[in-house]
């Protein structure tokens, strides 16, 4: 028998009655429970008991729709993460598909299923201009970062240089919050109220042309003092002490920060000359979003690793692959002492199901060549953006440029750049909300990761929104 919830009472169904009355409870009850048996990341429990969530019941197309009824453009694309929008038919067909014919089997030594088989071949495929060839599976971002600190580390000691355990990262930089991410997390809202943290962890200031140590707003010459910084940290902390740095290469979660074209190649010629792994934290430029199909191509740059998931299966499934180069790949391939056998994985890593939807995924997103309509709907949209910050003073910066990931950074004052207060960021949001586009505040930042999918109109749709959004400050 079912269990099945209306009006706010469990009570028992007909067998296969579950899933229909689960589409129909209604909105009372919904409203009622919500927040309340739950505690939501990233926001503090008395704020979602005071600030109920809105409460998203459907999806089609790039737009969402809530218990409500109000339907709106999600400019949030999920959460960096449905690209191919909510109606991607091949990536639903294959997750039914699968679940049917084997919902799941582990990867762990001694198994492995088909799906993820297919899955890695075609990756390798994908990645092969990265030069990144191998893949480790992975059930979302977090776990994939958390994978790639600890690889890196063991390449060392399976080189013999033991003692390079040190990771370096960027200040702003987000990689998720399991404790080795959080460590090299360069935002102190996810750092503070865990600490102590990994130790060996440090930090250089971010390319972030809007607000930096240097006071430098031109971002050539800012990405060479953070790379002077880069430089400066490996001599203090010594050279042979250091296992990997790791970015984003376009920060993202920290305020949508695009560095120089020059930024991330520098980075690579320092790791090279240090004897450093480049770890490219790919969770949300992979595949397509800044208009290449990595973060890294789009850079020119080839990482040692690059931890992709969130857009890998759509988002209609927990995913992820942290892809490995060759050079790495064939010194854990070719040790003969043991040390290289890979102690780091999960239940769900290589899911078969995830597997599948990846497979189609990868697809649909090449056939649709999703990365090249990133690039042109993200021009049309950093034009926009600039033209918004013209007309309304509480935009004190807008970055973007690169793809379809902006930010609008909103001051209470231009000259002295304090951050917009909460209320009327909160008015911005709702006004920009009742005018049909969801988007996403972090701080004072307003920041727009639409699907990848998203037309000219769409892109025009969000800026007449957040035109009516902003007058409300
Ligand atoms: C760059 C980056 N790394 C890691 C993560 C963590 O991924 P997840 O939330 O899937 O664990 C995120 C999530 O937004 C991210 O943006």
């Amino acid at each position: 028998m079912g269990r099945t919830v209306a009006n706010g009472l469990l009570r028992k169904g007909p067998p296969g009655a579950e899933r229909k009355d689960r589409l129909m409870k209604d909105g009372n009850f919904l409203r009622e429970n919500n927040a309340r048996h739950m505690w939501h990341p990233m926001a503090h429990p008395a704020d979602s008991l005071a600030n109920p969530p809105k409460i998203i019941t459907g999806g089609k197309g790039v737009r969402i729709v809530d218990v409500d009824g109000h339907e709106t453009i999600d400019a949030v694309g999920g959460l960096w993460n449905v690209n191919l929008g909510y109606s991607c038919d091949p990536v639903k067909q294959a997750i039914a598909a699968q679940l049917e014919q084997l919902p799941y089997y582990s990867t762990f030594r001694g198994t492995s299923n088909d799906a993820v088989i297919e899955l890695s071949y075609d990756l390798r495929a994908f990645f092969a201009p990265d030069g990144l060839s191998r893949a480790v599976f992975t059930s979302g971002g977090s776990d994939g970062v958390e994978i790639a600190l600890r690889l890196a580390r063991q390449y060392h000691k399976v080189r013999g240089e033991a003692g390079r355990t040190k990771y370096l990262s960027l200040k702003k930089g987000y990689h998720g919050t399991h404790t080795g991410g959080a460590s090299v997390n360069g935002n102190p809202n996810f750092r503070t109220q865990y600490e102590p943290l990994l130790p060996g962890c440090f930090h250089i200031p971010a390319p972030y042309t809007y607000r930096n140590p240097f006071d430098e707003t031109d971002p050539e010459r800012l990405a060479q003092l953070c790379l002077a910084a880069l430089e400066d940290e490996i001599a203090f902390q010594g050279v042979g002490t250091i296992a990997a740095f790791i970015m984003e290469p376009v920060l993202g979660a920290g305020g949508v920060i695009p560095p120089h074209a020059s930024f991330m190649p520098g980075v690579r010629e320092i790791c090279d000359r240090n004897g450093i792994l480049l770890i490219a934290d790919e969770v949300i430029t992979a595949y397509g979003r800044t208009g290449s199909w990595t973060g890294s191509r789009h850079w020119a740059v080839r990482p040692d690793f690059a931890v992709t998931a969130k857009a890998i299966t759509n988002g209609y499934f927990p995913f992820g692959a942290v892809m490995i180069a060759d050079h790495v790949a064939e010194l854990f391939e070719t040790d003969a002492t043991g040390k290289a056998n890979v102690a780091s994985g999960y239940t769900y890593s290589g899911h078969p199901v995830g597997a599948a939807a990846a497979i189609a995924c990868l697809k649909e997103t090449q056939r649709l060549n999703v990365a090249e309509n990133a690039a042109a709907r993200g021009a049309e949209m950093m034009a926009g953006l600039e033209a918004l910050r013209a007309r309304h003073a509480v935009v004190g910066d807008v970055r973007g440029g690169e793809g379809l990931m902006n930010a609008l950074e909103l001051v209470a004052d231009r000259d002295t750049k304090k951050p917009l207060e909460a209320a009327r960021i909160r008015r911005i949001f709702d006004a920009t909300h009742a005018g049909g586009v969801m988007v996403r505040v972090s701080g004072p930042n307003l920041i727009l990761s639409p699907p990848l999918i998203l037309t000219a109109d769409d892109v025009q749709a969000i800026l007449t929104a957040l035109d009516a959004g902003l007058a409300a400050a």
